[in-house]
């Protein structure tokens, strides 16, 4: 982890610790060092508290908009390679927000094409509760609030929450992983990971992290990063900016298998 990264969250992280630190019954931080000493499994707990969940629909309007026209792209892309399907890995789901919101630029985003494919889309988190959430579909209002009306009118039932309709849920697999350990198997035409690795881990880690991405675009496949966000050193052997919204495009020929980093 990387302290800056948790500048506008740290109150948050902060919050969580104390109470830890009143339910094992210590004084302070000082003691709470001395516990984690004596006791390495406490790590996970310290890790969980650094856990920053916050998401929501259309997180950062303008990257979307610009990826809404990167779509069209990825289809081709798919379609020249032979692939049955368009491939996305959204890293780092929280509870499902972001993932749906591709879904339904998916949907309503892309033009009318005489030639499609489906898209298939993998969604993965730390967070077991979140995924459980995520699976569910359910939101509050405010989640929603900077969805385009019109889509959100279309594709939930609202009654105490608004519910994604059974289409809009359809194509997408939820599975629990840590980043840090593990990455799915096979490659992506799209890679979604924001507001995690490049945000609150620390630079060695994060080229680790970019690393196994851009292992796993295929070539001119792409990555989306958040809107705070830079790419660690070595980026520029890798990866090509498409736009200033945070998404890049992989140059590599290889893909699958190789590392420069
Ligand atoms: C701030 S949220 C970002 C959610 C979404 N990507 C967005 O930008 O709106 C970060 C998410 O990363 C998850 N996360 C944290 N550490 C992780 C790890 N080591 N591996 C996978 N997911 C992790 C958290 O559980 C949380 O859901």
């Amino acid at each position: 982890m990387r302290w800056t990264g948790f500048r506008r969250v740290r109150r948050q992280v902060c919050r969580r610790l104390k109470s830890r630190l009143k339910q094992l019954g210590l004084d302070d931080f000082t003691d709470y060092a001395a516990y984690l000493l004596a006791h390495p499994d406490e790590w996970s707990v310290v890790d969980a508290c650094c856990r920053i969940t916050i998401s929501r629909f259309y997180r950062d309007a303008p990257a979307f908009e610009q990826l809404c026209r990167e779509l069209p792209k990825l289809l081709h892309l798919a379609i020249t390679r032979g692939d049955k399907s368009v491939r996305c890995w959204c890293a780092g789901c929280a509870s499902g927000e972001e993932v749906y919101t591709l879904k339904l630029l998916e949907y309503f985003g892309l033009p009318d094409a005489e030639i499609s494919l489906p898209w298939q889309i993998l969604a993965t988190d730390i967070d077991g509760h979140l995924l459980s959430r995520a699976r569910r579909g359910c939101y509050s209002a405010g989640t929603l609030r900077e969805l385009p009306q019109a889509w959100r009118e279309e594709a939930f039932t609202a009654n105490e929450h608004y519910c994604l309709k059974p289409a809009f849920r359809e194509g997408i697999q939820f599975e629990q992983q840590d980043i840090r350990q593990q990455m799915p198997l096979g490659s992506f035409h799209l890679i979604l990971c924001r507001n995690l690795a490049f945000t609150y881990f620390e630079p060695s880690l994060q080229q680790q992290i970019l690393s196994g991405i851009s292992q796993r675009l295929v070539p001119g496949g792409m990555l989306l990063i958040g809107r705070r966000e830079s790419l660690p050193h070595g980026w520029q052997e890798l990866l090509f900016p498409v736009s200033d919204r945070g998404i890049y495009q992989n140059i590599t020929s290889s893909g699958w298998g190789q590392s420069k980093i």
